[in-house]
């Protein structure tokens, strides 16, 4: 057995021992969003703090636990409080909370993340439907033995944000009235925000929106065969674009202002999925 594979038993012995909670739907909570899971029809939680090898969020705003639960009647679970690579944990711990969801039987994943607009057509505060990913600024979380027990060694990534779920997305937006753009999502390492000249990278390379995480947790979701949908809050123009120094409260400030629509979004769309 892989010693990947080996954490996430213990870890899953850890959560089975509170909770036999079978959900169909994994979701990941972000910046702005943390309150929705207190807003669901809550089964259970269980804090991170109490689950064996579990790496253990430090970010100030991030809650850390599991909350298991209904939305619309389906099973869910939802990460409130995600890890970070910023935080200094090794790519495999930051993508095993998002591995042991799956282990825990959930089929699909729904991403959510602040990010900061490097497409000029977005504003802060609007949406992003994420098409694709790119994190060549980031290490591979599947460098390493491969823990075959959850995936191929070489894994498919040309599809990596079901179509099929995004277009139930697009659909869910649409009937809310949320204006919703679609672009390709780049992850850097962080903590630092990106330099007006890194920014204009992301450009050239084709990103539309930059973040520190998710693409990390995507990756590791579709090596173990998940379908996965991903939505940014544009909290911010990136680096350099808007003449303005970038600030962690503008991106809190933004997140709270469209807080009620994006959870609206999650909501439809998980009813749907
Ligand atoms: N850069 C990186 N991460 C972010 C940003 C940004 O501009 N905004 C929110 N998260």
């Amino acid at each position: 057995m892989s010693e990947v594979y080996q954490k996430l038993q213990v870890c899953l012995e850890s959560v089975r021992a509170k909770t036999d909670f079978q959900p169909e739907i994994a979701l990941i909570l972000g910046s702005g969003l943390g309150d929705y899971a207190d807003e669901i029809d809550i089964e259970q939680t269980i804090d991170y703090t109490e689950i064996q090898g579990f790496p253990t969020s430090t970010v100030a705003g991030h809650k850390g636990r599991f909350v298991f639960g209904r939305v619309q009647g389906v099973p869910v679970v939802i990460m409130q409080g995600r890890v970070h690579y910023y935080e200094g944990y090794p790519m495999s711990d930051v993508v095993l909370p998002t591995r042991l969801m799956g282990l825990m039987g959930a089929k699909k994943l729904v991403l959510t993340n602040a990010a900061g607009g490097i497409n000029p057509g977005f504003q802060p505060g609007c949406f992003m439907l994420l098409t694709d990913h790119i994190t060549t600024g980031v290490p591979s979380p599947l460098i390493g033995p491969n823990p075959d027990e959850l995936g191929p060694r070489f894994p498919d990534m040309s599809e990596v944000y079901s179509h099929r779920m995004r277009s139930v997305v697009k659909d869910a937006a649409a009937e809310l009235n949320i204006p919703l753009h679609e672009g390709v999502y780049v992850q850097l390492t962080g903590p630092a925000y990106e330099t007006p000249a890194e920014i204009r990278m992301c450009r050239a390379w084709g990103g539309d929106a930059v973040g520190m995480s998710t693409a990390c947790e995507a990756l590791a979701a579709k090596h173990m065969g998940l379908e996965i949908c991903g939505i940014s809050c544009i909290t911010n123009m990136a680096a350099g674009m808007s003449g303005k120094p970038l600030d962690h409260k503008e991106v809190q400030e933004t997140a709270d202002r469209v807080a009620v629509q994006f959870k609206q979004l999650i909501t439809a769309v998980i009813g749907r999925i």
